[in-house]
């Protein structure tokens, strides 16, 4: 009757998503060789324009040790610290100050620390993964599928709930009620009234100090959810307890159809008629 919600995510695959896997590693792979293409191209270019001579020994040597200088040079790297807040030494200053000035005051024209370049082209991706997962592809779900699919669930829940007997019968009211001529119900009806009614109604509801309840003449109604209303509800401020905090549904349920099947029974002893005739 209801679906599997918990579907591994694996059944969710479709052909389509599998076609965007297969263009998206193509359009990678794509965007790679090209850039190795263009890395060689220029390096054809720059030997086309400026070809690097063929180096004497001499050359070489020199060459070698001018290599070795810049390595030497370049082990000293700045922190990373120094890095992501792309600070610069002051020597470099001079070359930062810009044109304009004010009373001697001038401004250094710093490059945007990397760390907050870093932040905000994150921003920009996941902004764009964003747009890809909810908007187009929509595999994440967006506020109101969510509300759909969780109320779609709790119907779903509500009526797997009521379709098991037991809980149906907890989930009736003075509303939904129907007459039942059922054994076990009766049964189960007789035996509650036994133990709470009688002595108010009598032994066999034939009255006491409330009404007769075998008679055709009701008070508060005598279809089977008028009885069931005046059992769950009471009429207290007459003497009927209201039935609700000390017994279940249920219960009452049973023990509203029990006292209609006592319609005609007339008990011995039974007390005047009260209310009208249905
Ligand atoms: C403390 C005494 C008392 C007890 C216990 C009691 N009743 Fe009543 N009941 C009354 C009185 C008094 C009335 C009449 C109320 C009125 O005059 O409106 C009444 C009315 C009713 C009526 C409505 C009758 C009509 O004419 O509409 C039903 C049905 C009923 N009781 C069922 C029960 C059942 C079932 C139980 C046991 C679970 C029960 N009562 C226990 C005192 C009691």
């Amino acid at each position: 009757m209801k679906e599997v919600i918990n579907s591994s995510w694996t059944d969710s695959i479709t052909s389509v998503d599998i076609v965007i896997a297969m263009m998206v590693t193509t359009s990678v792979i794509v965007l790679w060789v090209s850039l190795l293409l263009l890395r060689v191209i220029r390096f054809y270019v720059k030997e086309t324009i400026n070809p690097t001579p063929f180096a004497s020994a001499d050359e070489k040597a020199q060459r070698q040790l001018e290599e070795e200088a810049l390595q030497a040079l370049q082990k000293k790297k700045p922190s990373i610290w120094t890095k992501l807040m792309q600070l610069k030494p002051i020597s470099e200053e001079a070359d930062l100050v810009m044109d304009h000035k004010f009373d001697g005051i001038s401004e250094l024209n710093n490059p945007t620390p990397a760390w907050f370049m870093a932040l905000f082209y994150g921003t920009i991706i996941f902004g764009i993964g964003y747009l890809l997962n909810y908007h187009v592809f929509h595999y994440g779900k967006s506020q109101e599928e969510e509300y759909v699919t969780e109320l779609q669930k709790a119907a779903d829940d509500k009526l797997s709930f009521l379709a098991s007997p037991e809980n149906a019968a907890s989930a009736v009211n003075e509303n939904n009620i129907v007459l039942s001529k059922d054994a076990a119900v009766l049964k189960s009806g007789q035996a509650l009234f036994a133990t709470r009614c009688p002595p108010c109604h009598g032994d066999h509801a034939q009255g006491l100090v409330g009404p007769n309840l075998t008679d055709e003449y009701w008070l508060h109604g005598g279809k089977i959810k008028d009885v069931f209303k005046t059992i769950k509800y009471g009429v207290t401020e007459k003497g009927m307890i209201s039935w609700e905090k000390s017994m279940s549904a249920q219960q009452i349920s049973d023990i509203a159809n029990y006292v209609l099947s006592l319609q005609g029974t007339n008990p011995a002893g039974p007390k005047a008629p009260q209310g009208n005739k249905e």
